[in-house]
């Protein structure tokens, strides 16, 4: 461990805060670190491993399509990408894609989606409006739409055209709204900041106040999308199509894609508009057909769902053993719970510990996207190893001496 971790800090950049483990190997819903020893793994790569690790359909996937054609560029068709797109459309409400590396960038290019759209619909406007405590990436037109000071006042100023507004407000939303504006980008449940879901009041509001003022309703479904919330995708909990909805994340079990989706009336690029190299090669989109399909076939929503709504309760009986619980709440397979004292960081520590990766977005709150085939059985051990691992914290605190 030691050496793995001197080598990353000489020759890496200081970007990442990680966890004391060096992970080799991965099966199902467990990893492995060096040492042997498993891990139960409630954070499934931050929502990514949505078929758990080392699926035997995915592996396949891949390395028949590895062995067949990886790449081309995008001056050709190629067979898993047109599938993949059928697939994708078919399934939604979209009716075009384009197809990226990452949520940040899906994201970017939903907002020069919407700003070509402006030009073309409404006179040059521009202004995207989002949610205060959002995350939606990290290149620089993403942090200007995160509703989070802190991401983005390393790197000020942030471009033009950006403005966030209190979540689930849909007066502050409109207030907000000028002649300048052009879409509103929300997350349907924001994740990064914990787990918050929108109200279903809030997002038919802002989707007819979209509607009434030729703005665009873009939804970041790059962590709540493809099953993770128990609906294939998170909008489908509301009574609202969105215009544009992104994806990334779960979307290849695990390798890097992002999705721009859009309405026809959005889908306004035009050749030279937007492109990406590697975006949507053969072997990603192979692994996302398959990804996609088997969410699909093998009922993995519903066991989102299920399992999900099982876990909560889980949850809920830990909060009354556990009084450091304030508070539990989750769509899905989209769970997180807060804590009434800055004991988040020691919590993931000692579950750690314990066999168990969790994630804590704050000081006090822990976020759990396991992967989507979790079993109710690896949902029981889940709650005892964090019930033993509050009481651990709860001893902690005893153990203190008190102001
Ligand atoms: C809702 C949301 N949007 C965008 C992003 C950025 O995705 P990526 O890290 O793939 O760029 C994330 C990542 O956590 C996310 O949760």
């Amino acid at each position: 461990m030691s050496t793995w971790r001197e080598l990353e800090a000489r020759y890496m950049m200081n970007t990442y805060a990680r966890q004391p483990v060096v992970l080799v190997k991965g099966q199902g819903c467990r990893v492995w670190d060096e040492d042997g020893n498993a891990y139960l793994d409630l954070v499934a790569g931050i929502a990514v491993n949505s078929l758990g690790h080392a699926h035997p359909a995915l592996a396949q996937a891949v390395a028949d399509q590895a062995r067949t054609l990886i790449h081309t560029s995008n001056l050709y068709y190629t067979v898993p990408q047109v599938r993949l797109a059928q697939l994708l459309v078919e399934s939604s409400c979209a009716d075009k894609v384009f197809f990226c590396n990452s949520g940040a960038e899906a994201n970017e290019g939903a907002i020069k989606l919407a700003r070509k759209y402006g030009k073309l619909h409404k006179d040059g406007a521009y202004e995207v409006l989002s949610a205060e405590h959002s995350f939606h990436g990290r290149t620089l037109a993403t942090v200007a739409a995160t509703g989070q000071p802190k991401y983005q006042l390393p790197f000020t100023p942030m471009p033009d055209g950006f403005k966030q507004v209190p979540y689930n407000d849909l007066e502050a939303l409109k207030k907000a709204t000028t002649q300048k504006t052009i879409a509103v980008l929300l997350e349907p449940v924001q994740g990064e900041s914990g787990v918050h879901l929108a109200d279903r009041d809030y997002i038919n509001g802002v989707k007819e106040w979209c509607q009434d003022n030729g703005l665009l309703l873009i939804f970041d479904e790059v962590q709540s999308g493809l099953g993770r919330t128990g609906k294939l995708f998170a909008y489908q909990h509301y009574d609202v199509e969105p215009d544009v909805f992104t994806l990334a994340k779960g979307s290849a079990g695990g390798l890097p894609i992002g999705v721009l989706l859009a309405k026809e009336k959005a889908a306004v690029f035009t050749p030279g508009d937007h492109a990406s190299t590697f975006g949507g090669t053969p072997l990603v989109c192979a692994a996302a057909l398959v990804t996609v399909r088997t969410i699909l076939e093998q009922g993995l929503v519903e066991n989102a769902a299920r399992a999900g709504t099982y876990f909560l309760e889980g949850l809920n009986e830990l909060k009354k053993r556990h009084p450091v619980i304030t508070a539990t709440r989750g769509l899905g397979l989209m769970l997180a719970f807060d804590l009434d004292r800055d004991v988040a960081k020691p919590l993931v520590a000692r579950a750690l510990e314990n066999g168990l990766i969790i994630n804590a977005t704050g000081e006090r709150t822990i976020r759990l996207v396991p992967p989507l085939i979790i079993t109710s059985s690896e949902v029981d051990e889940a709650i005892q190893i964090l019930d033993r691992s509050l009481s651990a914290i709860g001893q902690c605190d005893e153990a203190q001496p008190g102001p």
